[in-house]
């Protein structure tokens, strides 16, 4: 086993409900491919370009091949792979990813919500619990996060749990069918007062459960 996996965080109230991350589940399948479908409007925007059709891409059998491929991927060490429940339901997950030991000790993090409960703080309070987890019993220095210029919603969580600007990657990603350039947000863990959860609560955009 790998520093900080698996594990569980939260929980933590938003407006929403409360907030807990645990390790995704080969029976997630449903809820999975359920969300992702249901949320397609939302998502395309923004998600690396695949192909087929997107209903094609989200059929419950896909998940299966995703999930052992998270598994093995996590139990190397090399992404933390959660899904975000609010009130005990499946709603998003939140991926940690390419995750670097030795003198960098750095990773990604990465994030999706049903729409059903957006806008009422639950991206904000994974990304929070995600990043103190990251920067202790993980481990890690430092967090980057790519996001479109145009991807306000995301910006938003991104600044509320300490994220800064450090540039424009050009032509980053393929998504949606073209290059996008993405802004790269980044977090080291001297820039984090006491923890991101408790920056949330004294900035009353969360609660203690
Ligand atoms: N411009 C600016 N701010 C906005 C916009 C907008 N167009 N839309 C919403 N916001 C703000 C909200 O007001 C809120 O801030 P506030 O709390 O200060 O009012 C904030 O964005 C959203 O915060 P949460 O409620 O914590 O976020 P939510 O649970 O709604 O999830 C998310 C946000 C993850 C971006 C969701 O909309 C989603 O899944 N979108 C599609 C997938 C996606 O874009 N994922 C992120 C990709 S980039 C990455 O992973 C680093």
């Amino acid at each position: 086993h790998h520093p900080g996996w698996p594990a569980t965080l939260g929980p933590l109230r938003v407006a929403a409900g409360v907030v807990t991350l645990r390790p995704i589940r080969m029976r997630d399948g449903k809820e999975w491919s359920r969300l992702r479908i249901s949320n397609q409007n939302q998502l395309l925007p923004w998600e690396p370009t695949g192909i087929g059709s997107w209903e094609r891409r989200h059929q419950s059998s896909t998940w299966g091949p995703l999930y052992s491929v998270l598994k093995a991927e996590a139990k190397r060490g090399n992404v933390l792979p959660f899904v975000i429940e609010v009130d005990g339901r499946y709603a998003g997950q939140l991926t940690v990813g390419n995750i670097q030991r030795g003198a960098v000790r750095s990773a990604w993090i990465g994030y999706w919500v049903d729409h059903g409960v957006s806008g009422k703080g639950v991206a904000t309070a994974a990304a929070a619990l995600g990043v103190d987890h990251c920067f202790g019993p993980v481990g890690l220095h430092r967090l980057e996060a790519t996001v479109q210029p145009g991807n306000g919603a995301s910006q938003a969580v991104l600044t509320h749990v300490g994220f800064r600007e450090e540039g424009l990657l050009k032509r980053y990603m393929d998504v949606n069918g073209r290059w996008r350039d993405h802004l790269l947000m980044g977090l080291t863990v001297e820039e984090v007062v006491d923890t991101a959860v408790d920056t949330l609560i004294r900035n009353g955009r969360a609660q203690a459960v």
